[in-house]
């Protein structure tokens, strides 16, 4: 990585989060050395930018690396005057879409989606039953949009599609890929080595759905060229949202374990898994909260990086360190609750709620303590330290993401002298208050202000979702 910029001006500001008072007794000792736990000074990032960096550079050399540096082969960028009508499938996070994109050219484009809640049973088991839901979402979704005209007045009699799969694929075309491993709470275990597209396919053949899958793609490079096709400076594709990942543009003689045609000249989009960063914990400091986490969670020493930072898993960090607080008598008067005990009894919607929460008495706080943790009567000291805690927590999330997109940045070289725009989009990133604030400012920590004022971090507009479509639009147009 290059050496340090001199950010040390900007040092620490985004770490700054409204302290209680010093602590006096053993239990406020403990508070605060919980809340200290999860602080990450800027050297600190700057170490784990470093190793991240290196990590980067492994992934792109050898398969099997801690970061899996997977190329999408995707190799083109939308030039913005793509047009026609696409399907695009997401799945990979907590709501399942289907969508219609009409591109429209100069970068312009209109998205139909509807929206399907996959039921748990077919999250963990048999892929079969997981595969014929989503067929049988896309057939829904063919038949009350009155597609089959427009599949009909295709060359092929079919409708094309794109199919944004977000989780870590070892991809071996544009259209082929089999599942490295399950996240996010999937567990499919027959579907893991499997090409996920046969898989589809098969379940859209079975119902005698008219539609071709021509692309398989992860969400990160959804929203890469998504964005890209309205701001074509746009040069890396973020998720944080229930998972955390990030892909950008790559110099394909820099994908040093790529051997497939066409030769290594040019660029391809990689899709670099990085939530799956330091999962030995070799330099992200993780509290014993986080620990105990990764030891209960159905993927326990996998996506640690992620685990730190995304909805999935914000949430109950916290509950683990308020009932830690708790048991040592610094909270809610020493008394624990049956919710407060419950694995992911707290969301992280609720840690938006408190930290929106701006009232002198902290009412909403209160409100989510009675609601949802069944603690009925808090005193203003116990609702201003839960809200400390969940600014600590959220704040570090906002700092490892920054951390990131920072050694990316760093990886691509850019930006030199011209602005570069890096596009976000996931539940964190839009919901959670001060995320995007606490996020830009860390990058200001890193980068120093003139560097990173070349750098825009933009919400990504259904980018999932379109990209699939325009990847697909960009390979439909090769045949
Ligand atoms: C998956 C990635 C995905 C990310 C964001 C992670 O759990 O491994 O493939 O891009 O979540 O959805």
């Amino acid at each position: 990585m290059a050496s340090p910029s001199s950010a040390a001006g900007a040092a620490a500001t985004a770490a700054a989060v409204a302290q209680p008072a010093l602590p006096t007794t053993n239990a406020d000792k403990i508070y605060s050395d919980v809340l200290a736990s999860f602080q990450i000074p800027r050297d600190k990032m700057r170490l784990i930018a470093t190793h991240m960096y290196s990590e980067f550079v492994r992934g792109l050399s050898a398969d099997g690396a801690p970061i899996r540096m997977i190329p999408s082969y995707a190799y083109a960028m939308p030039t913005s005057h793509e047009t026609g009508v696409y399907l695009a499938l997401d799945l990979g996070g907590t709501n399942f879409r289907v969508c219609a994109v009409t591109l429209k050219g100069k970068g312009q484009f209109d998205v139909v989606a509807d929206k399907f809640t996959i039921p748990d049973s077919a999250k963990v088991g048999p892929g079969a039953a997981l595969f014929d839901f989503i067929a049988g979402a896309v057939e829904q979704f063919v038949h009350t949009h009155d597609l089959s005209a427009v599949a009909a007045s295709s060359a092929t009699g079919e409708l094309t599609m794109g199919f944004t799969f977000s989780f870590p694929v070892k991809q071996e075309s544009v259209a082929r890929g089999a599942l490295m491993y399950w996240a996010k709470g999937f567990d499919c275990p027959d579907v893991v080595g499997q090409d996920v597209v046969d898989l589809l396919q098969v379940a859209l053949a079975r119902r005698a759905v008219k539609v071709r899958v021509v692309a398989l793609v992860n969400d990160t490079v959804g929203t890469l060229v998504a964005h890209a096709y309205k701001a074509p400076a746009t040069v890396m594709g973020c998720i944080l949202g229930t998972g955390t990942n990030a892909a950008y543009i790559e110099q394909l003689a820099q994908v040093t374990k790529y051997r497939g045609t066409p030769t290594p000249t040019g660029t391809m989009l990689i899709n670099t898994e990085w939530g799956a960063f330091d999962s030995e914990g070799k330099v992200l400091p993780l509290t014993q909260f986080d620990r105990e986490l990764d030891a209960m969670s159905n993927n326990g020493k996998q996506q640690v990086f992620e685990k730190l930072i995304s909805g999935m898993y914000l949430g109950e960090i916290t509950r683990r360190a308020l009932v830690h607080l708790v048991e040592a008598g610094a909270l809610f008067g020493g008394k624990l609750s049956t919710p407060l005990q419950t694995v992911y009894a707290f969301e992280t919607a609720y840690m938006s709620t408190i930290e929106a929460d701006t009232s002198p008495a902290l009412t909403a706080v209160g409100q989510v303590l009675a609601d949802h943790l069944a603690v009925a009567s808090t005193t203003l000291t116990d609702r201003q330290l839960v809200k400390s805690l969940v600014q600590q927590i959220g704040t570090r999330a906002a700092r490892l993401s920054a951390v990131g997109i920072f050694a990316l940045l760093e990886k691509m070289g850019v930006p030199e002298s011209k602005p570069v725009v890096v596009a976000v989009d996931g539940s964190v990133w839009l919901k959670y208050p001060g995320f995007q604030d606490r996020l830009r400012a860390a990058l200001r920590e890193l980068m120093g202000p003139e560097k990173a004022a070349l750098v825009s971090v933009e919400t990504a507009h259904d980018g999932s979702g379109t990209g699939a479509a325009l990847i697909a639009a960009l390979v439909d147009k090769q045949h």
